[in-house]
């Protein structure tokens, strides 16, 4: 297994391009099972995320091919098995995305469940009462779900919690149903609008992606399209609040500032100067500590939790004493005992860890649990005294394209090795 090492020396800073939307391109890449021709989608990041869905689609039978420029063209037509077995589904929790769009378009699917998963229980009940009001039958057995429908109804769907890839699902299997479909407190995140505008170039009739009412007028048919996937706000965060730890001055390419409001605020409020342009974003910490800032997480356009684990880091060395609350997930402080083995002062209270600043961690040993978590622990070792090793860089590898190289090209001393 491969591990990370780095070695915490001085100040990011540099130039860096973000790539395609980890959970964009997923839900995209499913989406195409929509069409009834071949959809082309560009800007698709090179991730094991990736990997596992174009293994799911290949395995269904769909024709996949990949171009020189970060491309991928699905054909669907030649689709000829509608499961997503638990070997996939187990190593990437967002195979669920399959249900809606095989449900909606073939009349059935088997998808392994989910089960539990190290940021605590994330049911998908959801999905599934959403599709069962839209007329589908489903039963869940020997840890499948198993749907069966003619054409879906439109249905009128309250979702008692805001859940991204249950509005997804929903809004995917609602495009082809017969009549409106109504989804209220739908998710607002960024990347349901980007399959949304998607899914609205393959033909389907969308109103209010964005806000928490989303409206489908279903349609007979949709066709695939060329599409390019929006730049990953998650893998713009992270760099940003690495350069915000470590005192540095960088700038990040390709975003999509307008997506990054709440975070952006508070790296201002931990002192950084931050100018905006069209599609980069630059940070400057002069030098400086950062200070403290309290943070809660919440669906967007509230604070991500995908960059929680990140900003624990950043008040681990800041100046003074912050509080993050946690609302999305159960049990997603897995990263703060490896913190704590780096010297961070953080206490855990139920939700909420409390995190008194330190000039500087400490070099350790250290595991990866899941993908924001691990970037954390990169973030940490940056700005650590001594060589981190992170193990367990499959959790990366999962989400961050070329982490070491896009690292090491802002001045890290990073490299991989083998255990
Ligand atoms: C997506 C993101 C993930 C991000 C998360 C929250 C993808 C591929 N993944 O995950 O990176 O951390 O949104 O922004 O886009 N819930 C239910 N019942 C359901 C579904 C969800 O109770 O049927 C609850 C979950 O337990 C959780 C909350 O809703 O407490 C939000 O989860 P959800 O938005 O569904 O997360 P994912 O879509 O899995």
């Amino acid at each position: 297994m491969d591990k990370l090492l780095i070695e915490g020396n001085g100040p990011l800073t540099g130039d860096v391009r973000i790539s395609g939307a980890k959970n964009a391109v997923l839900p995209i890449l499913t989406a195409t099972l929509l069409g009834s021709t071949a959809s082309r989608i560009n800007n698709v990041p090179h991730l094991n995320d990736v990997t596992t869905t174009m293994s799911l689609l290949g395995r269904m039978g769909c024709q996949l091919t990949m171009g020189d420029n970060m491309q991928v063209e699905v054909d669907p037509s030649t689709i000829n098995d509608y499961a997503a077995p638990y070997d996939l589904v187990r190593t990437m929790r967002a195979s669920i995305l399959v249900l809606g769009p095989l449900v909606a378009r073939y009349g059935q699917a088997e998808v392994s469940l989910p089960g539990g998963c190290a940021i605590g229980a994330r049911p998908v009940n959801l999905h599934i009462e959403g599709l069962r009001a839209m007329g589908a039958d489903i039963t869940i057995d020997g840890g499948y779900i198993r749907a069966k429908a003619g054409r879906l109804k439109g249905a009128n769907i309250h979702l008692e919690t805001v859940t991204v890839t249950g509005t997804e699902n929903l809004l995917m299997a609602a495009t082809l149903a017969r009549g409106q479909t109504v989804i209220e407190n739908a998710a607002r995140e960024p990347e349901v609008v980007d399959l949304a505008n998607y899914l609205t170039a393959m033909g389907a009739k969308i109103q209010g992606a964005g806000t928490s009412t989303l409206v489908i007028d279903g349609v007979d048919d949709l066709y695939g399209t060329d599409y390019t996937v929006v730049a990953d706000r998650i893998e713009t965060g992270t760099f940003l609040v690495g350069a915000a730890a470590s005192r540095g001055k960088i700038c990040v390419k390709d975003t999509v500032p307008s997506n990054m409001n709440s975070v952006l605020d508070k790296l201002t409020e931990a002192g950084a100067d931050i100018t905006i342009g069209d599609d980069w974003i630059e940070l400057d910490m002069h030098g400086e500590r950062p200070q403290a800032v309290n943070v809660t997480t919440a669906p967007y356009p509230d604070f991500p939790t995908d960059m929680q684990a990140q900003f624990c880091v950043l008040n681990a060395v800041a100046s003074g004493t912050s509080k993050i609350t946690e609302t999305v997930f159960e049990n997603r402080f897995m990263h703060i005992n490896e913190l704590q083995r780096m010297g961070a002062d953080i206490n855990i209270d139920g939700n909420s860890v409390t995190i008194k600043g330190v000039e500087r961690l400490t070099a350790a040993p250290v595991m990866a649990t899941d993908l924001r978590a691990s970037a954390s622990l990169i973030l940490a070792a940056l700005v650590a005294d001594g060589e981190t090793s992170v193990s367990r860089v499959y959790h990366i590898d999962r989400g961050y394209e070329r982490i070491e190289e896009k690292f090491h090209q802002l001045g890290a001393e990073i490299r991989r090795a083998s255990d």
